[in-house]
């Protein structure tokens, strides 16, 4: 039986929030911001082990307590210089069963619930590919000029927001990563493949940090939960 496995990569900075703690540390409700993603893929039954991939100099992660979270964390320093590379060196060296499920979750979606991730797991875990949970576009999108200035409107109709988890088997997410390494989210390695990744809805709650407005809205939303 396949098992289930979660990916986190937290190697990066975080150079949009303009602070000088790389933003996976940056306090959210009294904890690493990180510590609330890692929570709820920890807490879920389903899944066998939470992988946390580091930048191989990172000297924080261990000054934090992550006892409450048990024995399903598993810190790998492997970090790349991207996103994408830091997935794929994690992948590499958590030496995953080549069918086994892997949920690659940002560290910076601290917002994540038990729910949208049960049904993230019950609607793919039969699927022939995978996919990612997703919201459609709400605002209108407009393309810009290098004066920013308006150069045309995109039609919105059919276009979703990416979020994550993401959530492929782990021998399919290497080959993708390994043949597609500027990538944004595991999805476009998928498609690069010529496979469809499937559509999850999700909800805007569950949004990136990126921003410094963005945690003070993470706060709100986990102290009223
Ligand atoms: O920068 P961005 O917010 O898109 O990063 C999304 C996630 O990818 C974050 O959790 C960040 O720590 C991680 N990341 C990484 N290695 C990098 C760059 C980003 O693990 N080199």
């Amino acid at each position: 039986m396949s098992l289930f496995h979660a990916l986190v990569p937290a190697a990066g900075f975080g150079a949009r929030m303009g602070h000088e703690l790389p933003k996976q540390y940056l306090p959210l409700t009294g904890k690493p911001l990180i510590f609330h993603a890692l929570s709820t893929l920890c807490a879920c039954p389903k899944i066998s082990t939470v992988f946390v991939v580091l930048a191989p100099d990172d000297t924080l992660f261990h000054s934090f307590d992550w006892s409450a979270l048990g024995d399903k964390l598993q810190p790998l320093y492997c970090g790349g210089v991207t996103r994408a590379e830091s997935v794929l060196n994690g992948l590499l060296a958590a030496e995953l069963e080549a069918d086994d499920w892997v949920l690659v979750h940002d560290g910076a979606r601290p917002c994540l619930t038990q729910l949208l991730l049960d049904k993230l797991l019950v609607e793919l875990c039969n699927d022939d590919t995978g996919g990612i949970l997703a919201v459609p576009v709400a605002d209108t999108l407009k393309c810009a000029d290098q004066q920013q200035r308006i150069s045309s409107t995109q039609d919105r109709a059919g276009l979703w927001q990416a979020q994550t988890p993401q959530m492929f088997r782990a021998r399919l997410l290497v080959q993708a990563l390994q043949q597609s390494n500027r990538v944004t989210d595991e999805a476009s390695a998928i498609e690069a493949l010529g496979l469809k990744p499937r559509l999850v809805l999700s909800d805007s709650t569950n949004f990136k940090v990126t921003y410094p407005q963005d945690l003070l809205l993470a706060e709100v939303l986990l102290q009223r939960r």
